[in-house]
C-alpha cells in the first residue's frame, strides 16, 4: 500500500475548565513539538479564522439562545477545518488547538444543558472523519480552577458561570475521557507545572 507523502500531521487538542491551567501547559507542548523540527501550527477555538474570531466575539460576550451558542461554535469550527486545520494536516504540520469539539460537549452539553445527542449530530455533519489523534485532558476540581481566574480581569461570560455549571461541564468532560480512553490522556492540573511538564514531555515524545 503507498501511503501519503507528507505523511499527515497530528491533531491535537487541549480542553479543560477556565481556570484548569491550559493556556500555560500549550506553550510548553508548542516548544516540544517545534524541538522535534515539526512544522506546528497553534490555535483556538471559537476563533483560528478571521470569521471565527468575530464569532468568538458574539459566543464569549453576547446572550443568546443555547442552541445559537451551539451552531456559532460549530460555525466557527467549520471555518476552522477549512481555512486552518485540514490544509496544515495534509501538508504535515502538526496542529495544537486550545479546544475543540469536546468543550461543545461540555459547556454547551453539559453546562448548559443541550441534548447531547443534537452535539453529536452537529460533530458528525461538521466534521464526520476528523477527530484529534489526541486530547490532553487538564482536569482540577472546581474551587481550584476558580481561585485560578485572574480577579482582576474582565471575566467573560462562560467565565461568569455558577458552580453548577462547571461540575456538570467537568463531569462531561471526565464521561468523554473515560468513553474514549484511547484518544484521551487526563492530567491532574493539581500538580505542580514542573510534574505536569514531565508527564506532557512523556505524552508527546509516544506520538510518532
Ligand atoms: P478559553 O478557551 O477558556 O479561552 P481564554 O483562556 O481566553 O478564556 O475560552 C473559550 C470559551 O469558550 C470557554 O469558556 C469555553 C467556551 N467554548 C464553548 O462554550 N464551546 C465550545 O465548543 C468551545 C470551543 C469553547
Amino acid at each position: 500500500m503507498t501511503g501519503h507523502f507528507p505523511p499527515r500531521g497530528k491533531f491535537i487538542t487541549f480542553e479543560g475548565i477556565d481556570g484548569a491551567g491550559k493556556s500555560t501547559h500549550i506553550r510548553y507542548c508548542a516548544d516540544l513539538v517545534a524541538a522535534r523540527g515539526i512544522e506546528l501550527v497553534s490555535s483556538r477555538e471559537p476563533g483560528g479564522t478571521p470569521l471565527g474570531e468575530k464569532l468568538r466575539e458574539l459566543v464569549l460576550h453576547e446572550p443568546m439562545h443555547l442552541e445559537t451558542e451551539a451552531l456559532l461554535v460549530f460555525a466557527s469550527r467549520r471555518e476552522h477545518i477549512a481555512q486552518v486545520i485540514e490544509p496544515a494536516l495534509a501538508r504535515g504540520a502538526w496542529v495544537l488547538s486550545d479546544r475543540f469539539t469536546d468543550a461543545s460537549f461540555a459547556y454547551q452539553g453539559g453546562g448548559r444543558g443541550m441534548d447531547l445527542v443534537k452535539i453529536e449530530t452537529l460533530a458528525n455533519w461538521v466534521h464526520p472523519e476528523l477527530w484529534p489523534d489526541l486530547t490532553i485532558l487538564f482536569d482540577v476540581p472546581l474551587e481550584v480552577a476558580r481561585a485560578r481566574l485572574d480577579a482582576t480581569r474582565t471575566l467573560d461570560k462562560f467565565e461568569q458561570e455558577k458552580a453548577d455549571f462547571f461540575l456538570a461541564a467537568r463531569n462531561e468532560y471526565l464521561r468523554r475521557a473515560a468513553q474514549y480512553p484511547e484518544r484521551f490522556r487526563v492530567i491532574d492540573s493539581t500538580q505542580t507545572i514542573e510534574a505536569i511538564r514531565v508527564q506532557l514531555a512523556a505524552i508527546v515524545a509516544e506520538l510518532r
